[in-house]
């Protein structure tokens, strides 16, 4: 369960923004390792204020403990959050912009991978998917878009997939969750940018992180989680509606999405 009041951030000890000195406040849901805590540290790095959120509370204080003796001072906040909690959201977010003093980008890149392999399937597992990378999505953009849309500005980013490109054998869940989240994302796009917001679709291939070790058969291109993080980053600063990481898989996928449904269901692919 999110607790918000065992979280611990004292708005006090942020340093100000000044006009000079332009700050701007971001929060990473499902920073706690991998690519979150990858991109979590690399937009402290770029001097953003962070908020991080997960569920494993210890790995989030270790790393802003890591980020704010880095910076010396106060860059990085965190929140235990169970993105499952739909109901603390639009308090906790209310709160955390309380903290920070503002928002300027949200970044949800909470995400579970359950394969089922190739000789069942399994509703249990299909349905956690469903609930952490589709409808926890939800939950967090529909508050973040109502007040980037009143603010006439924002960023909102979404860690999608490749898998959500193509409907495969080997995952159909996680598959489906991603191809959710995908045209969410696409459709909110499609709503916000004519109010100002940005809204940005980011699908990796392989990623070398715990959810990798999930995956079956081979894991071709995998990059570190640094890659991943500055390739979001990059496309943050340009205003990218969509992008691969890394940029390869654009052109793959490209062929992957066109091969004929009569061959791609003969693939173990
Ligand atoms: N690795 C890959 O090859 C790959 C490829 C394509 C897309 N992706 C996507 O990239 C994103 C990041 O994954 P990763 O590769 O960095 O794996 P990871 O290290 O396992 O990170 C997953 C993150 O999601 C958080 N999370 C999971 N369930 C949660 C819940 N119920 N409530 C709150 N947070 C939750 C985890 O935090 P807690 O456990 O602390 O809650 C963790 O911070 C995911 O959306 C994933 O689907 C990964």
């Amino acid at each position: 369960m999110s607790d918000p009041s065992e979280s611990a951030p004292i708005s006090s000890t942020l340093p100000p923004a000044t006009p000079l000195r332009p700050r701007r406040r971001a929060i990473v849901v499902g920073a706690s390792s991998g690519t979150g805590a990858a991109l979590a540290r690399r937009l402290a790095d770029e001097g953003c204020l962070v908020a991080l959120l997960g569920r494993r509370k210890e790995l989030l204080q270790v790393l802003c403990q890591e980020i704010n003796q880095k910076h010396a001072e106060t860059r990085a906040v965190c929140y235990g959050h169970d993105v499952c909690d739909y109901d603390v959201v639009p308090d906790l977010l209310a709160r955390i912009i309380s903290d920070l003093g503002g928002l300027d980008i949200f970044i949800y890149m909470a995400g579970v991978n359950y394969p089922p392999g190739l000789e069942h399937l399994n509703f249990e597992n299909d349905r956690r998917m469903m609930e952490v990378n589709a409808l926890g999505a939800m939950a967090w953009f529909t508050p973040v878009a109502e007040l980037f849309k009143s603010m006439g500005g924002g960023h909102m980013i979404g860690i999608s997939s490749v898998a959500g490109d193509r409907g495969r054998v080997g995952n159909p869940g996680y598959n489906t969750t991603k191809a959710a989240l995908s045209t969410y994302l696409e459709a909110l796009r499609n709503r916000l940018t004519r109010h100002g917001v940005h809204v940005l679709t980011v699908k990796p291939g392989f990623i070398k992180t715990d959810m990798l070790k999930a995956a079956q058969g081979g894991t071709p291109f995998a990059i570190e989680p640094e890659r991943a993080a500055d390739d979001i980053y990059k496309a943050l600063l340009k205003h990218r509606q969509s992008i691969y990481t890394p940029g390869l898989w654009r052109w793959i996928m490209l062929i992957i999405r066109h091969i004929p449904s009569v061959i791609f269901r003969r693939m173990s692919f």
